[in-house]
């Protein structure tokens, strides 16, 4: 078998599709070369000392693990020099961070949530990494929070790396998803999945079930529907899982289809839903429509969200198109 490095993916794909610059192609490179970084972190465990709770909390009053301050450092520290960025963002920063004055500034702006899923950090669960990547707008000199209000429409690119039995990314730039295996002798990613797609129909659900009870109507309904089973109006069986970490909850749906969902629910009015905006919602809901899929946040489609607070928090619905569509109505009626 020919082996497809990401370098000559991304440079074969400017050229056959012209969607990914020089200046593109490094930044993409710079988060993949920093992922693998927190891939080996993340590999050696206890024995790198990398577990944890690092005992403090971040802007969202969530205590930060080792891990998720680490990988923040990794992703900072790899894509300051470039040249290729403005400004970055993070899950992990109450506010965003500009590129210092003694690197020149580019006109990409990275955001990313460093470390997801992190309650799986310290028992060997998958966790990853999720990126999304936005263009400065025209004439920007001191990139500002309100720089970073974009919708997610407008990402050049978004990805993510699950760091499981094998270390992935997955990426897009706007023309399908693509998935590179990270050869750990080696130490580069190899084209391993061309334009994944997400089967249209499903029969698998991924919720938090224990939150069930804190669950508005449209929710309450629909998986009732499907925990009825083939005798219920939706006629099959369902199967569910829950892994805790979105990145590989999306990697399996990506795979072999099904529906992800994180509902706003009757908890806390103020705060509709769990999952950020700009570092996962976003990010990911590109990457599912570039495989022929769908992402909503109940209402509308996640990626014309027009963002209001880097922080946001947003309902999620993503996955297989005819089963986000039959939640995504649910609401409206
Ligand atoms: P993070 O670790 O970046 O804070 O994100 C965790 C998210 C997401 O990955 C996952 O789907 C969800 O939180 C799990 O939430 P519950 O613990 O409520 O199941
Ligand atoms: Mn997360
Ligand atoms: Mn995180």
């Amino acid at each position: 078998m020919k082996r497809v490095s990401l370098t000559q993916h991304l440079v074969e794909e400017q050229r056959l599709n012209n969607t990914i610059p020089a200046e593109l192609r490094l930044l993409i490179e710079v988060v993949a070369r920093a992922c693998k970084t927190i891939s080996h972190a993340v590999g050696k465990g206890a024995l790198g000392e990398v577990l944890g709770s690092a005992e403090t909390e971040n802007v969202q009053g969530e205590v930060q693990k080792k891990l998720d301050i680490l990988s923040n450092e990794i992703l900072l520290e790899a894509n300051e020099w470039g040249g290729h960025l403005a400004a970055m963002a993070s899950e992990e920063m109450e506010s965003i961070h500009p590129i210092p004055n003694r690197y020149p500034m580019g006109e990409y702006m990275l955001l990313f949530d460093p470390l997801d899923g992190s309650s799986n950090i310290d028992v060997n669960v998958s966790i990853g990494t999720i990126f999304s990547v936005l263009k400065a707008r025209e004439g920007m000199t001191t990139p500002t929070e309100q720089d970073f209000m974009q919708s997610g429409s407008r990402q050049v690119a978004a990805g993510y790396a699950v760091y499981g039995p094998q270390t992935m990314l997955v990426l897009t730039t706007g023309n399908g998803v693509n998935c590179f295996t990270l050869d750990r002798e080696m130490g580069s990613w190899v084209l391993t999945q061309r334009n994944m797609m997400i089967p249209e129909d499903t029969q698998e659900f991924a919720i938090n079930h224990s939150n069930s009870r804190h669950w508005h109507p449209p929710v309450t309904r629909y998986v009732n529907e499907m925990m009825a089973g083939k005798t219920g109006v939706l006629g099959k069986d369902f199967n569910m899982r829950w892994i805790a970490s979105m990145v590989a909850d999306v990697h399996r749906i990506l795979n072999r289809g099904g529906i992800f969902m994180y509902p706003a629910d009757a908890r806390e009015p103020e705060k509709p839903g769990k999952l950020r905006l700009m570092y996962e919602a976003n990010p990911m809901a590109m990457i599912v429509e570039q495989a022929g899929g769908a992402a909503t946040d109940g209402n509308n489609r996640m990626l014309d969200i027009e963002p209001s607070k880097l922080h946001q928090r947003v309902p999620v619905f993503l996955g297989s198109k005819n089963e986000v569509e039959r939640i995504t109505r649910y609401h409206q009626e």
